[in-house]
């Protein structure tokens, strides 16, 4: 009996010594002591942002999105290229179309100026990215902190791991479930195209080639993203027409009327198994509200660096 108790302790701190070795838990409160003007610091900095100019909310929020889906969220995708990597801005789906970096290098100096070296710039995208779904009406949420940052970033993996706007929903769920996203996450976090804006290289094929898209909207949509390929690339439409920079259910309510902006966006709703949680979202915003923030919490706890994992970088932009 005796024994078998010394056994059943000494497996139990075993499992707490592992637990420490492989890094710890973020928490809501990881600030609390060490940084406490943090969170306001960094809600002021976004909600002045996007008073400024809307779409930055949403540049914000997809700042953490293609953070986290490469190499988990540590920031990588801050980083420039160096003599020892090339960095993630230059792939495929971050070239000439992130933004948001001056507000998270002006984030990250006035955080340096109140607490020295202690904020990581992952936590800042993390809290920027609630902070601007919040600013522009949408659910709030409790951020889990203590992330930190990388000392590497990886163009190849930006390449293979962010999802494409040609993607079916197979693939899209492939590419969720590769970073232990359930399908429902994959439906709820689309629903970040509730704002912000794209480029008609990324949906002219839906406008010329797709049939289930409203021909009043596209035929609107062409007159400023004209064939071939190669001019108007850059121009930009919103993401959702309805209400372009509120962040509310609309996006889901302009697919159950083909008026989804991608063709990644209308997969979502074109006869398949997502179509019932679509309409579900469309009718019911609590429950969007609700999945989009636990969702959130998931994505934000991708592969986060710990304890003392990585570093707590100086300049968002480059490695200590
Ligand atoms: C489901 C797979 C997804 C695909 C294929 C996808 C693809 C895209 C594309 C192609 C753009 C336009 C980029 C441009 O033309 O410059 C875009 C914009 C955007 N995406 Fe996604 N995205 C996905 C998921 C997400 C997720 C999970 C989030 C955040 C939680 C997100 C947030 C945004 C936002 C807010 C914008 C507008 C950014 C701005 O205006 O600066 N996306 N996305």
């Amino acid at each position: 009996m005796a024994s078998s108790l010394s056994l059943s302790v000494s497996v139990i701190l075993l499992l707490c010594f592992a637990g420490a070795v492989s890094g710890q838990r973020l928490s809501p409160t990881f600030y609390s002591r060490s940084c406490p003007t943090a969170l306001a610091i960094i809600k002021a900095a976004v909600t002045a942002a996007v008073a400024q100019e809307p779409r930055m909310g949403a540049s914000l929020l997809r700042l953490h999105f293609h953070d986290c889906f490469v190499q988990g969220c540590n920031a990588s995708v801050l980083l420039n290229d160096t003599a020892t990597f090339t960095g993630e801005q230059g792939a495929g789906p971050n070239i000439g179309s992130i933004r948001g970096f001056d507000v998270v290098d002006s984030i990250k100096s006035q955080l340096e100026a109140a607490c020295r070296q202690t904020v990581s710039c992952a936590d800042i995208l993390a809290v920027a990215a609630r902070d601007s779904v919040v600013a522009l009406g949408g659910p709030s949420w409790r951020v889990l902190l203590g992330r930190r940052d990388s000392t590497t970033a990886s163009m190849a993996l930006a390449n293979s791991d962010l999802p494409a706007p040609s993607l079916d929903v197979v693939s899209l769920t492939a590419a969720f479930a590769a970073k232990r996203l359930s399908r429902t996450d994959m439906v709820a976090l689309s629903g970040a195209h509730t704002f912000g804006q794209a480029q008609c290289q990324n949906f002219r094929d839906r406008l010329y080639n797709e049939t289930n898209i409203n021909s009043a909207f596209a035929t609107a949509l062409k007159a400023n993203c004209p064939q071939p390929t190669g001019s108007g690339d850059g121009n930009l439409a919103p993401l959702d027409t309805t209400t372009p920079t509120a962040f509310d259910n609309a996006y889901y309510r302009n697919l159950l009327t083909q008026r989804g902006l991608l063709h990644s966006d209308q997969v979502l709703f074109s006869g398949g198994v997502t179509d019932g949680l679509v309409r579900a979202y469309a009718s019911t915003p609590s429950r969007f509200s609700t999945d989009f923030a636990a969702a959130m919490v998931k994505m934000g706890n991708i592969s986060p660096l710990t304890g003392t994992q990585g570093q707590i970088r100086l300049t968002c932009s480059k490695v200590n």
